[in-house]
């Protein structure tokens, strides 16, 4: 969700912004823009759709300088046309700002600044209101006037500065959204995310909500709140510069899916020590306070709920501990029941989704203890909480979050297993059945990997349906859930995802023989309710494709066509049941000819509320 890019250094900034700004193209944006410092003074570009629409202007309109701000915009304040794209100006043009977040009090300010100053405003955006403020505060010191100008914003924000009248500094804020800056020879970087900066550097500073940081080429300085100077240990990036490219294949979604057994396995093998018990290892929750702990409490968005609502599961199952699933942007808003015997966990690829941010500051004011299993490292959720439990997924660049959720699903598994164990609420059996069964996961996946055709063949054969259900029960109601997003996210195709049992009393209106319902069957001790399911949706004309494991005979006699799973534990079932729907919400996206790492509307990091 809008992405940052601004360098300062010897090499023409142009290049190396739009290059990084490509490389924040995951985060979702409808349009572009960049001011670049020269001799000619702020030289600003900007156009509405792809990168390259912009790349096409500066061919035209070329820009140069050894500075600059670059950034993609996801329309909130006004529509994305090429006025309401970053950056903005001050009223003389010589301040340019990009903006990530909201500011929540603009129109108090743009109010304030059109009948108090006389200020005319170009566009519709929130963030020109920074540029007319820091306008107005400056005074010949650039850094100074962005103090002033911040102290009066309030809202989730980052925001990059030049000015015409400093061409050698860039000034930028971290207020709740991500900002880092990079350290490079002769050069320096700001950016929304590493991925674009990691061509050109690899020790970066993580900026901290309310700091300021001045960017000349030879020097970076962080300023807090109180304007003092702060020191920040250098974080040095490890991440595979690879990691973040294709590598051969037509979209990182097809790409992520396919690196989900490697995901896993390196997620439980930095868990497990030599005896095959999970470790902690990093993690400060000790055993008193985990005997202390009287719920657990899962908060988080999208897909990560999803991966939520299967550690509900596991950890009430095996560890017997009462585990509460909410989503993060509403949990705020209730009174939850959260103290101290309280272990609050947040799921979080990025670990910068505001939601899930917010719901943790709001659980740690009362008294929880904060567990975080989180993709991204350094980011604000990690940071924020006691402990994190990390996926080692690697990069996750498509919008549709897929290694992810299987290596957040692990991480529950291991989680729950290790309070199990604890608690002494598992015999010893059962906890190598299940966690034998897990460690099998990444080979399991690999085998319905090699069963990508059956499931093309299946996308070819529905891929214009426009009204699809997703139904499951037990673990795989919350299969159904991540399968409806992963179709409707990416093919825009309607998809809807109920428990079975509940079809009955409303949704089953709605089926009709135009209806295509995909029954998840892979818990086989449901198996007879299952069955019952599908009979009723038959009954009503709908199309029925089920999932369910080799040789599930009676599943298979209802349906009208099966995708298979290799036969697994119940328990871990979840993990293999999704990767066919991955699939097939892929190979149906790509036939119906959808952008799939870029999906319309949609942002791979949300950072605002
Ligand atoms: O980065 P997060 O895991 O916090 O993101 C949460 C959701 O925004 C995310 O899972 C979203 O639902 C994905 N697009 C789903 O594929």
């Amino acid at each position: 969700m809008c992405g940052i890019a601004g360098y300062i250094g010897e090499e023409q900034a142009r290049e190396i912004i739009i290059d990084g700004l490509k490389r924040l193209e995951y985060r979702g944006y409808d349009s572009a823009g960049v001011a670049i410092a020269g001799d000619k003074g702020l030289q600003i570009r900007k156009a509405v759709g792809r990168i390259e629409n912009l790349e096409k202007l500066m061919a035209e309109e070329p820009v140069s300088g050894n500075l600059g701000i670059g950034h993609t915009r996801w329309a909130t304040h006004g529509e994305p046309t090429k006025v309401n794209a970053h950056p903005h100006t001050n009223e003389d043009g010589t301040i340019a700002v990009v903006h990530n977040g909201i500011i929540e009090n603009y129109a108090e300010l743009r109010t304030w600044l059109k009948d108090e100053h006389g200020v005319t405003f170009k566009s519709e955006t929130d963030t020109e209101v920074i540029a007319h403020l820091i306008g107005l505060m400056y005074k010949g010191d650039l850094l100074e006037a962005v103090f002033e100008a911040v102290s009066k914003l309030s809202g989730a924000y980052a925001i990059g500065v030049v000015c015409a009248d400093e061409p050698d500094r860039i000034v930028a804020v971290r207020n709740d959204a991500p900002l880092i800056v990079g350290l490079g020879e002769n050069c320096n970087f700001l950016a929304s995310d590493i991925p674009a900066m990691l061509k050109y550097c690899r020790s970066i500073y993580f900026i901290e909500n309310c700091e300021t940081v001045l960017i000349t080429k030879d020097e970076v300085t962080i300023f807090n709140a109180k304007r003092e100077k702060v020191k920040r240990d250098i974080y040095h990036v490890t991440m595979d510069a690879d990691a973040a490219e294709k590598g051969g294949h037509d979209h990182f979604m097809i790409k992520e899916i396919y690196e989900q057994p490697q995901g896993i396995l390196k997620t439980i093998e930095r868990r497990l020590d030599e005896n095959g018990r999970v470790k902690l290892d990093g993690i400060k929750l000790t055993r008193k306070e985990l005997s202390d702990i009287e719920r657990v409490y899962i908060v988080a968005c999208g897909t990560a709920y999803h991966a939520g609502l299967i550690g509900k599961y596991a950890i009430e199952r095996f560890a017997g501990i009462p585990v509460e699933v909410d989503i993060a942007s509403e949990f705020r808003y209730r009174n939850p029941f959260v103290n101290a015997k309280t272990l609050f966990i947040c799921i979080s690829q990025s670990g910068e989704t505001l939601d899930t941010l917010m719901a943790l500051r709001e659980a740690k004011k009362k008294g929880a203890r904060v567990l975080s299993i989180v993709n991204v490292v350094g980011s604000s959720v990690a940071r924020e909480s006691d402990d994190v439990f990390y996926t080692w997924a690697g990069p996750e660049i498509a919008v549709a979050s897929t290694k992810a959720f299987t290596t957040q699903m692990v991480c529950l598994y291991l989680l729950a297993l290790y309070m199990a164990a604890e608690n002494g609420t598992l015999e010893e059996g059962q906890f190598t059945r299940v966690m034998d069964e897990l460690k099998r996961t990444p080979e399991l996946i690999r085998e319905v990997l090699s069963r990508e055709n059956a499931i093309k063949k299946i996308a070819k054969r529905i891929y214009k349906n426009e009204n699809v259900f997703f139904i499951g029960r037990g673990l795989d109601a919350s299969i159904a859930f991540e399968g409806a997003l992963k179709l409707k996210e990416i093919s825009y195709i309607h998809a809807f995802a109920i428990a079975a049992g509940e079809l009955k009393h409303g949704t089953i209106a709605l089926l009709d023989m135009d209806t295509l319902v995909i029954t998840l069957a892979s818990q086989t001790a449901l198996n007879d309710k299952i069955v019952s399911n599908i009979k009723e949706v038959k009954a009503r004309g709908a199309e029925v494709i089920s999932l369910a494991k080799d040789g599930a005979v009676k599943i298979a006699d209802e349906s009208d066509d099966v995708i298979y799973i290799p036969e697994c534990i119940d328990e871990v079932a979840p993990i293999l049941a999704i990767v066919p729907l991955q699939l097939l919400a892929y190979h149906i996206a790509k036939l119906r000819g959808c952008d799939i790492d870029k999906p319309k509307n949609l942002a791979k990091s949300v950072t605002v509320e």
